[in-house]
């Protein structure tokens, strides 16, 4: 591709949702404890949306949080993406929904769908479009309510999840750009291993695929759990090497948050301390989409970050999906 212009991100913003689900409270739901929970996991709290409240809301108000930072206002954005796999509807898309809770009239909006790495594949395609000269200012959201597509008599699944959004602007700029490298990848010979199955066109809802709570998520934890740490170190150093950066040059290390073990896992295979990584699992749980792009705000709110310095996003999650980026704050 023809390279017309440079990325640079303008912001970031979040939003979760009020409600806390402790580890305590699952005690009352599951047959689990605190202490297993948090000795495989390292997750002690997770927030959940109430029943009104709806992954376009969530992805409304990071958007609000990241408008508000950059300066500008919603007329100024001319595309729309938001990466779910909790979409308010099949369709419209939650990009659309979230459209019009801006007042945008014109921006056009469309969702993503890459499971927990959709943020990675969203800056893959917004560098894309600006890089070309397509499109100027776009509005980046990860969102999901997991929540609302998890079994909560499995306690194999629904201990791991939560909700969240996560938003970023990113515009063309004449310089080089904040989004130094992107990479994906994908192998679907793994789409059993992580999926909800009915909805679609393969089971659509009927009684018993309701009855038999076919439209929650299944896992094999053990199989995703090694092809995440696989994969995401895979991803870790194909993007470095595309960014022409080394492991030094890297400020903050951002994964995925789905396992601490995971998280620790990938460290150790990259070759970085923990102290170069970020994170907030113990909080949020795994809030697929929206976990890089939350977790990469709330280490910049909390001066983790500093102007200038690099990120390594890493992300892993169902289809299998996978991907890196190396991006100046
Ligand atoms: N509380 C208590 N015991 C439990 C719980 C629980 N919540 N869940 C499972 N167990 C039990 C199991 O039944 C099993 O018991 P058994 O030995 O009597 O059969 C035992 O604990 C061990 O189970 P494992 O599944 O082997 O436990 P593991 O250490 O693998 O941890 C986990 C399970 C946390 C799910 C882990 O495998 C994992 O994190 N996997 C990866 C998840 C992930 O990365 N997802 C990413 C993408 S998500 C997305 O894309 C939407």
């Amino acid at each position: 591709m023809n390279k017309k212009f440079g990325v640079k991100i303008l912001s970031t913003g979040s939003y979760f949702p009020k409600k806390v689900l402790t580890n305590a409270d699952l005690e009352k739901i599951v047959e689990t404890s605190d202490e297993w929970i948090s000795a495989r996991t390292g997750i002690q709290e997770r927030r959940i949306s109430e029943k009104n409240e709806y992954t376009s809301d969530l992805a409304y108000k990071a958007s609000l949080d990241a408008l508000k930072t950059a300066n500008i206002t919603p007329e100024q954005i001319d595309l729309i993406l938001v990466a779910t796999v909790t979409p308010d509807m099949f369709f419209p898309s939650t990009a659309c929904f979230l459209q019009k809770k801006l007042g945008l009239m014109l921006a056009p909006a469309f969702d993503l769908s890459a499971a927990c790495s959709g943020f990675i594949y969203g800056i893959t395609t917004a560098r894309a479009f600006i890089e070309s000269g397509l499109y100027k200012t776009i509005l980046l959201v990860g969102a999901e309510e997991l929540s609302k597509i998890t079994d909560w008599t499995d306690r194999n699944t629904c201990v791991l999840f939560g909700d969240g959004a996560g938003a970023m602007i990113l515009s063309a700029s004449e310089e080089s750009g904040d989004v130094l490298s992107t990479y994906i990848g994908a192998d679907a010979s793994y789409s059993d291993l992580l999926f909800m199955p009915a909805g679609g066109t393969v089971n659509p809802a009927t009684i018993e695929t309701v009855n038999a709570k076919m439209h929650t998520t299944k896992m094999q934890g053990r199989d995703v759990f090694k092809a995440a740490v696989q994969k995401m170190a895979f991803a870790a150093q194909k993007a470095l090497e595309f960014s022409g950066k080394n492991l030094e040059d890297i400020k903050l290390f951002i994964p995925h948050q789905a396992n601490m073990r995971i998280i620790e896992a990938v460290a150790k295979k990259i070759g970085i301390s923990m102290n170069s990584v970020f994170v907030n699992i113990h909080k949020t749980g795994n809030i697929s989409s929206a976990t890089t792009i939350t977790a990469l705000d709330e280490a910049i709110k909390t001066g983790k970050l500093q102007n200038g310095d690099i990120v390594e996003l890493i992300a892993f999650g169902g289809g299998f999906t996978w991907g890196a980026a190396v991006i100046r704050v």
